[in-house]
């Protein structure tokens, strides 16, 4: 049966599953997916690339997108030094060096040794070729969070690999996208299947005509 089906069955069950009973879990952890990114900046002069899942979209209009880093990562001494840096989302095909991205520091390893790198025409912000997506961003505001620094930026190129569009915007079923699922034990999944299309759906639930 359809998933879509599935959620109507529980419509017409007059929202039973809102009886359900609740057990709190660790507040630390993240129980949904997060896709996973490599974030990009040039520190001490060198391209230097780390695995992401904390970061977002924050605004539309001018398009910006944040991302979440440990203080102590070398990735964001070079944000903070260069005022830039890149969002690159990897295909599943990359899932091997995306780990080692997160796992090794490019205080100690050359990461970028992996990596075809490339640069927009604006800004310092190494960009990985082997990515079928990439974005390109300047600085613009920097959060300080206990643990983390909050790092806001305004998208200023966005690129898609030719043979992974659809039109003229990425075919994120051609891309394969992964997520870190944190809740233990930490696995990368897959993109799943359509479930119904957003913005619409739920009109059917809407009582009024407006
Ligand atoms: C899947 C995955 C996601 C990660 N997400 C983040 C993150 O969002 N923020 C962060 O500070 N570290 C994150 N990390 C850890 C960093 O990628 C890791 O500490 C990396 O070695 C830092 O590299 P750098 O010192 O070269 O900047 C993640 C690691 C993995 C494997």
């Amino acid at each position: 049966m359809h998933a879509l089906d599935v959620r109507e069955l529980l419509i017409g069950c007059q929202f039973s599953s809102l009886n359900m009973e609740k057990r709190g879990f660790d507040l630390r952890t993240t129980a949904y997916p997060m896709p996973v990114v490599l974030v990009g900046s040039v520190v001490n002069g060198k391209p230097n690339f780390m695995a992401v899942a904390w970061f977002s979209k924050v605004s539309s209009t001018p398009p910006m997108m944040m991302v979440a880093l440990g203080k102590r990562q070398y990735t964001g001494e070079g944000i903070i030094e260069n005022r830039c840096f890149s969002v690159n989302l990897p295909g599943e095909d990359m899932v091997l060096e995306t780990d080692y991205c997160g796992i090794v520091s490019g205080r100690v390893e050359d990461k970028a040794r992996l990596f075809d790198v490339f640069y927009g025409e604006s800004v310092k912000a190494p960009m990985i070729r082997g990515c079928p997506i990439n974005y390109e961003l300047k600085l613009v505001d920097t959060v300080e969070m206990p643990s983390t620094n909050l790092f806001i930026g305004e998208i200023v190129g966005a690129y898609v690999d030719e043979e992974k569009r659809s039109g003229e915007v990425p075919d994120l079923t051609l891309v394969k996208p992964f997520m870190l699922i944190e809740s233990p034990p930490n696995h990368y999944y897959s993109l799943g299947h359509h479930v119904a299309d957003a913005f619409e759906v739920g009109k059917r639930l809407k009582l009024s005509k407006t």
